[in-house]
């Protein structure tokens, strides 16, 4: 992977091809996106509360002034809305609307919103078409890419969905600008994680490049075209992760974890927080297995804590989890195979790999240390 800025990155699969636009005010080119990505005449904008009081308007001028009718689905802000109720409640609408099947869905929100419209537009009417319109970072580099959409089930996150891939995407960077400084800093996670996985030129630039990034400087259009870029590669390999897009996974075994022991409470842990820590854990758990050297682990601690993330289970408020209950979402969330774990582990900066003989007693050891230390 090349270090020049793209600003329209392919997501090449086959028939399901599309295109991520990147850039600053590209949210007036969604009437040009309607109409190549289907005949149909209306559309519908699913958001979240936040989203359609910060930028609800912007989009639905740039429609009106293109004569598209369409309609608006707001939802409640947060995790909580990923649920069955909140999908029924969408579906229903986009019928009750008498939306056709050659009619658009636009999904235009954070990861939330972006999982749960992509979903209903999968079933509603066996299939209608949608576009991503990510607007929080996270959902910028990476949930808005790939096709996975979905809701969580009382037996877990991310339980019930489909692969179901968008027409295409649409990343507009002054979106960002209304976003919360910790919600950036929790997509940053993500950002970072390319690097880790596989690409350690694009860590260095991070390194060198985290504050231009942070002030939305020209970095970020960047490091977000590169994220799109990382994420198209492994999913065009993979789409429907039989195999290397779960390297994609670096740090959320331990994450989930850490975001089912604080109940999914964003007061306390936001997804990308939990990340941040997992991937830290991720590496020092490697290294604890030989596989990862001190000077890489030391370089990624120091990297997480330049930008203000947390980067050890001490950092989140309230009280500690124990091992059993740590164990236990971790069990949960991986296949126990022939008594041992899956997990993302890696051989240093930008060499991760897919481990799966991870005895657990070697986990509990490994976050028993880190608990008491
Ligand atoms: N499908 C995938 O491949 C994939 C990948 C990663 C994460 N996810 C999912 O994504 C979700 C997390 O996404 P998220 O972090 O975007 O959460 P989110 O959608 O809850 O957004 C975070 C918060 O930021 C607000 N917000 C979003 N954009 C804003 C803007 N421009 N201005 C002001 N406020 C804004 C939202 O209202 C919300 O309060 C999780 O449910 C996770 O499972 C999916
Ligand atoms: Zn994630």
């Amino acid at each position: 992977m090349t270090l020049d800025v793209a600003t329209t990155v392919p997501v090449e699969l086959g028939e399901r091809s599309y295109e991520i636009e990147i850039g600053s005010h590209v949210l007036a080119n969604i009437a040009s996106a309607v109409e190549q990505a289907t005949t149909g005449a209306r559309c519908v904008i699913i958001t979240d509360s936040n989203v359609n009081s910060a930028h609800g308007e912007t989009i639905r001028r740039h429609l009106n002034e293109a004569q598209i009718q369409h309609d608006t689905i707001e939802v409640a802000a947060g995790e909580k809305s990923k649920n069955w109720e909140t999908l029924q409640t969408v579906t229903d609408k986009i019928l009750e609307l008498r939306l056709e099947r050659s009619d658009l869905v636009l999904a235009f929100g954070g990861g939330v919103v972006g999982d749960l419209a992509g979903f209903a537009a999968s079933i509603a009417r066996r299939g209608m078409k949608f576009i991503q319109i990510p607007t929080s970072l996270l959902a910028q580099v990476d949930s808005s890419v790939g096709g996975k959409t979905g809701i969580n089930s009382q037996h877990g996150k991310n339980l019930v969905g489909a692969f179901y891939q968008p027409s295409k995407v649409l990343i507009d960077l002054e979106v960002l600008k209304t976003l919360s400084k910790r919600e950036f800093r929790a997509g940053y996670a993500e950002v970072a994680k390319y690097g880790l996985i596989k690409y350690p030129d694009f860590f260095e630039f991070l390194e060198h490049n985290h504050k231009d990034i942070f002030a939305h400087g020209p970095a970020l259009t960047k490091a977000i075209a590169k994220s799109c870029q990382a994420k198209a590669e492994i999913v065009a390999a993979d789409e429907t992760e039989k195999g290397q897009r779960a390297l994609l996974n670096l740090g959320h075994t331990f994450g989930h974890a850490l975001e089912g022991y604080t109940a999914y409470d964003g007061s306390r842990l936001v997804h990308g927080e939990g990340v941040a820590i997992g991937m830290m854990l991720a590496h020092q758990f490697s290294n604890r297995l030989n596989q990862c050297a001190m000077d890489d682990v030391s370089r990624v601690e120091a990297h997480l804590k330049a930008v203000g993330l947390p980067t050890r289970i001490q950092d989140i408020p309230g009280d500690l989890p124990s091992v059993e209950t740590l164990m236990s979402f971790i069990a949960q969330d991986k296949k126990v195979k022939r008594g041992a774990l899956t997990f993302i582990l890696t051989k240093g900066v930008g060499n991760s790999y897919i481990a799966d003989d991870v005895p657990p007693s070697e986990v509990s050891a490994f976050l028993s240390e880190h608990l008491n230390s």
